[in-house]
């Protein structure tokens, strides 16, 4: 072993070099001594801040940059960078620098957060329409909100490492299906307008297409009714809006009906009874959608009893900040007949090898990746994370808790309705929940009077029209609030000041129609009827939290994905009341702050894509292609050219590429690839020249999917243009482009970025995500619009999500991150995701097949490993390597995707060299463990892989019991850094076949948890 030697200020690389080759501790003590900070300079004065963000963010110092570097063969970054993409699509070095975005240190972003929080005015707003204010339990705030055990883990696709968060989400599932009382629930979709879109589809399914005609009643909420009009443009349905309850008479088109929508309680917090709609929608073969509020199922007859086919809504208000429109986690529930067609995801009880229960996704064969273009629905990320806190929501209150917190809304509705009627307001919806909408003519001369008392008095109530305004009242609401909410309705008349002595008392039946009360128990299971306490509930969720691996044990090296550091600085403000209490529907000059972060996410975000235009509305990767999809359909038909409905798109294609572009109303055409993993461009060219007259778009993904940049993207780009089409560039690995590349120097016209991934918003389980669109300027008139606060363009599309501005609350995430980076960090980034990746491929060359590089033997940010051959040698598949891996303590990469037999590993800039090296370690001694089978050593169907992962309740049996032919010190501890750092797998391999040939999507029974002495 060489020596330790350092050199004055740092350590020289080639010493290092030497060093780190003779082992892991040698490298462990460097780092101690010394953090070479990959990006540091020395400070440019003493007031200079030594907090600065690349330093923390990016794992790689400089010393282990040159490493890595002079291991492949480089002397500098730019000369490796130049191999790795190709200088056709290269941008000047001067494109993304500091001058460009300048960065902030951590402590300065910290109070430029603050100003501009402050720069949100402290109203309270009781606008309802789908939002409320949220009382989030101080134990989940800072145990599952606050947690990046919790934020940081990735949809749970390995059970055996997630059983934790599969637990969490069927209690979701659980607590939807008991409240709605329907058969089944899917664990969360992105928003309330979006799931409706989504039963609207599978209703429009259920008929096999047949029947067009979409009935949505006058209740339904404007943001829903806006995502109902894009949808069912791209999917010809026609929409009619009206009273559901007299309109259904019309044969016409009762004959053509394939599902109504109802909202209940309805905007103006109506409660009306749809049980004869029901049976005459059902008459007509069509199905009932019913959008509803889950706290109000508490008091109500559950949709699920007076005959609705699918339920839907938003589940936010199980607290989970309202936070300018989001994340919110949408919940869906169908009937049994209905299950199979469900868009989302489902989890399902299962069991493992060793008949142990446990959880894990079921119904995998619907997602979009397998049905491409026959999918109906694109959902991939959806709202995991809020789903859980709803979940934790429900346990920590149970039935009574809830029941409790509904009877008080309700109680204060009543007494403010009391109140104002007193003032000579009149109540329009004699039945209500907790919203009343009120006729202001007997009491004041228009609601502009009352909206003003109320400004004044620092609340918002819901603007209707020039009679009539809204209230609705939540959980939060105390004594002063409502005394805050009742003077001003006192001021607006001119009325005595209301106090807590003098509040008249109110009639104590409640205002919901008898018939309509709900009689039928809920939530019975044992889970939420036992964590209520502070202490059971820490402990539950800390419970589950110990099952699952996430970014706090190891690296997620997730191809596609990008699994990287989700800064604490940058998550801090998030939770924040000034940016967390902010009603989407608020007044603009009430959030001056949120504005200017929107304002400049938006410009940084096209200065990175070298776009011209942003929308920030999509709440997803998947929704942001739609989105641009629908925007470029919008283009065609604004010049005449609505006949251009077809979509080129490569076989290599994420499945929601295809998916989207159905949804969007266009026609997939698949484009082959050539052997070598790229874009087969004589068979582009030929596909676009011979649709030539109804090419619409193409879609592709920079760097491809096979993890290389591709040298045809702008050949690609060009023979579309040339064909009238327009080019959709899927920017969900934009990691790899950030200062080097960029989607518009590529060619395209529109992007998504996955904020989830490229722009360290942490993926939550399964989302929150972001997926917003960059447009260039010809496209940028059809941007989306919101029906109830404007934005896009001249020429805008209906809305695409129910808020403005998507999940707003984390677009803070991605704006921090992006002002403490500054220019040069993103593209520092850019720099080490690829030299990470690369060096990788470097490591694990001679021990596995890397199936793609380009010409000069580089691969992207990611790398792509083939495992054909050990399926040839000895029958092992890429899951065994793939569940071994989880003996090692780490999140297997990406598995079976883009190629069956492969798995998709990146890196990001965020890993350490350590952490990169402990990997290829891992993996270079599961290949020697394969090896031992291959040759015989090993049986081929007991083997330390095909045994993988090994939980401790396997491991700890007494040696009588321990039949396999390896040791148990080989199964759970085969490096000797696990002695340290184990991390055990809670169950055995899942048992896929049989968890969907016996599909159970609830939490046990009470009868299932009973003792069996009981
Ligand atoms: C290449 C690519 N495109 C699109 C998506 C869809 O993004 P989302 O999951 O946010 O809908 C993904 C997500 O994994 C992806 O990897």
């Amino acid at each position: 072993m060489a020596a330790l030697r350092f050199t004055p200020g740092g350590v020289a690389a080639k010493h290092f070099a030497v060093q780190h080759g003779s082992g892991l501790r040698v490298f462990t003590i460097q780092a101690v001594v010394r953090r070479g900070l990959a990006t540091a300079k020395p400070p440019s004065s003493l007031f200079a801040p030594l907090d600065t963000f690349p330093d923390r963010h990016i794992g790689p110092d400089n010393a282990e940059a040159a490493f890595m570097l002079s291991k492949l063969g480089y002397d500098s970054m730019d000369a490796f960078v130049d191999q790795a993409v190709p200088p056709k699509v290269r941008v000047s070095s001067d494109a993304i620098t500091d001058d460009q975005i300048s960065p902030l240190s951590e402590f300065e972003l910290f109070y430029r957060a603050k100003d501009l929080g402050n720069a949100n005015k402290p109203f309270k707003s009781y606008i309802g329409m789908g939002y409320h204010n949220a009382v989030v339990p101080p134990v989940i705030l800072r145990n599952v909100m606050e947690n990046p055990a919790w934020y940081t883990q990735y949809t749970p696709y390995q059970p055996e490492i997630a059983q934790g968060r599969l637990e969490s989400l069927v209690n979701f599932q659980t607590m939807v299906m008991s409240l709605t009382s329907m058969d089944i629930a899917n664990c969360s979709l992105l928003d309330e307008a979006t799931a409706a879109a989504e039963g609207m589809v599978m209703a429009f399914v259920a008929t096999s297409q047949k029947k067009k005609t979409f009935f949505v009643d006058d209740g339904v909420l404007p943001q829903t009714l806006g995502v109902l009009r894009t949808r069912a443009k791209g999917s010809g349905i026609r929409l009619v809006v009206g009273d559901a309850s007299s309109a259904l008479g019309d044969e016409a088109l009762r004959s053509d009906l394939c599902g109504v929508l109802v909202q209940y309680p309805d905007v103006n917090g109506n409660i009306k009874d749809f049980g004869h709609l029901a049976e005459s929608v059902h008459a007509a073969g069509a199905l009932v959608i019913v959008a509803t509020d889950l706290l109000a199922l508490t008091m109500l007859k559950p949709p699920g009893e007076w005959g609705a086919d699918i339920v839907l809504g938003n589940s936010a208000r199980f607290g989970v900040p309202v936070g300018y429109g989001g994340p919110h986690a949408a919940f869906f529930a169908c009937t049994d007949k209905l299950k199979r067609k469900m868009p989302g995801r489902i989890i399902g009880r299962s069991r493992d090898v060793t008949g142990k229960p446990a959880y894990r996704l079921a119904l995998q064969t619907r997602e979009q990746h397998i049905r491409r273009e026959k999918a109906t629905s694109n959902i991939c990320t959806s709202q995991a994370l809020l789903a859980n806190m709803a979940a934790m929501y429900t346990v920590y209150h149970g039935p009574h808790g809830l029941r409790r917190i509904a009877n008080k809304v309700h109680g204060l509705t009543q007494l403010l309705k009391v109140i104002v009627e007193s003032y000579g307001f009149r109540t329009t919806n004699l039945a209500f929940f907790d919203t009343l909408t009120l006729d202001v003519t007997g009491a004041a001369p228009d609601s502009s009077v009352v909206h003003a008392a109320a400004t004044a008095a620092g609340i918002n109530l819901r603007p209707v029209d020039s009679k009539h305004v809204g209230i609705t009242l939540d959980e939060s609401v105390g004594p002063v609030d409502f005394l805050r909410i009742a003077n001003a309705f006192a001021a607006s008349v001119k009325a005595p000041t209301v106090t807590l002595e003098n509040v008249p008392a109110t009639d104590s039946a409640v205002a919901v129609p008898q018939d309509l009360f709900r009689t039928s128990a809920y939530l019975p299971h044992s889970v939420f009827n036992k964590h209520h306490s502070e202490t059971e509930m820490l402990r539950y969720i800390h419970h589950l939290q110990s099952k699952d691996l996430s970014l706090v044990h190891s690296m997620t090296p997730l191809g596609s994905c990008t699994m990287k550091l989700n800064s604490t600085s940058s998550m801090i403000p998030l939770t924040w009341p000034e940016f967390g209490s902010v009603h989407p529907f608020a007044p603009k000059d009430q959030v001056r702050g949120y504005s200017k972060i929107i304002a400049e996410l938006e410009s940084d975000l096209c200065k990175i894509t070298g776009f011209h235009a942003c929308s920030l509305q999509p709440n997803s990767g998947a929704a942001g292609e739609y989105a641009g999809l629908s925007v470029i359909r919008a283009y065609h038909e604004a010049r005449n050219e609505s006949h251009r409905d077809i979509c080129l798109i490569p076989v290599s294609a994420h499945g929601t590429n295809p998916a989207s572009a159905v949804m969007a109303g266009l026609k997939v055409v698949p484009v082959k690839s050539l052997q070598d993993g790229s874009l087969d461009l004589e068979d582009l060219q030929s596909k676009a020249e011979k649709h030539k007259d109804r090419l619409a778009a193409f879609m592709i993904t920079y760097p491809s999917t096979f993890g290389v940049f591709e040298d045809g993207v702008t050949d690609a780009c060009k023979i579309i243009h040339d064909n009238g089409g327009q080019v959709y560039l899927d920017g969900a690995n934009l990691n790899a482009q950030i200062g080097l590349t960029n989607p518009a120097t590529c060619g395209g016209d529109v992007c998504h970025m996955n904020l989830h991934k490229t722009f360290a918003i942490p993926h939550g389980g399964g989302g929150p995500g972001m997926g917003p669109i960059c447009v260039a300027e010809h496209l940028s008139p059809f941007l989306p619009s919101h029906p109830v606060i404007p934005t896009g363009g001249d020429k805008a599309i209906d809305a695409v999500a129910a808020a403005p501005y998507g999940s707003a609350s984390i677009l803070l995430i991605s704006w921090a991150y992006i002002k403490m980076l500054g220019g040069q960090g993103l593209a520092d980034s850019s720099k080490i995701a690829l030299l990470s990746a690369n060096y990788m491929a470097h490591r694990l060359s001679g021990h596995y097949s890397l199936r793609y590089n380009n010409v000069n033997g580089r691969v992207a940010h990611e790398l792509l490993i083939d495992f054909a051959e050990f399926d040839k040698a000895a029958g092992l598949k890429v899951s065994d390597f793939a569940k071994r891996l989880q003996d090692y303590g780490f999140h297997p990469p990406t598995v079976s995707w883009p190629i069956s037999t492969c798995m998709l590993i990146e890196p990001t800039e965020s890993e350490s060299l350590e952490e990169i090296d402990r990997f290829c370690d891992a993996m270079i001694k599961i290949r020697e463990e394969a090896e031992e089978i291959i040759s015989g050593k090993q049986p081929r169907d007991n083997n330390v892989l095909k045994n993988a992962p090994h939980p401790m309740s396997v491991i700890a049996v007494s040696d009588a019991e321990w039949n396999r032919p390896y040791s148990r010190q080989t199964a759970a501890y085969p490096v000797p850094w696990l002695q340290e750092k184990k991390f055990w797998p809670t169950v055995s391999r899942v048992d896929d076949a049989y968890g969907d040939l016996n599909l159970i999507c609830d939490c046990p029974s009470v009868e299932e948890t009973a003792h069996p002495d009981a």
